[in-house]
């Protein structure tokens, strides 16, 4: 499966939501996560997040994260279109650290 990881927070383009092919993607208030029983494992939706979010899980260190998809993705609605990036996009995209600064 695919996840979403640290930089979405704060950002959320949403630009991967529209290429999802099984509309998999679920929306809290600052970033999203990918249901990972549902991700068919495209790929498509990781090189369009321009905050480059979006991970395999198969990438090392990302056992946390897999949670985090695992967790949200069964209590967020779900989102199937584009929306407007959040306000703060621009200068959160890069910031390290996100989950632990904003979430702990
Ligand atoms: Fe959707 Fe494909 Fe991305 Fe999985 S890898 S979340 S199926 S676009
Ligand atoms: Fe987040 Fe990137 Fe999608 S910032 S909302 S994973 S396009």
């Amino acid at each position: 499966t695919y996840i979403v990881t640290d930089n979405c927070i704060r950002c959320k383009y949403t630009d991967c939501v529209e290429v999802c092919p099984v509309d998999c993607f679920y929306e809290g208030e600052n970033f999203l996560v990918i249901h990972p029983d549902e991700c068919i494992d495209c790929g498509v939706c990781e090189p369009e997040c321009p905050a480059e979010a979006i991970k395999p899980d198969t990438e090392p260190g990302l056992d946390h994260w897999l949670k985090i998809n695992t967790e949200f993705a069964q209590i967020w609605p779900n989102i199937t279109g584009k929306r407007d990036p959040l306000p703060e996009a621009k200068e959160m995209d890069g910031v390290p650290g996100k989950f632990e600064k904003y979430f702990s």
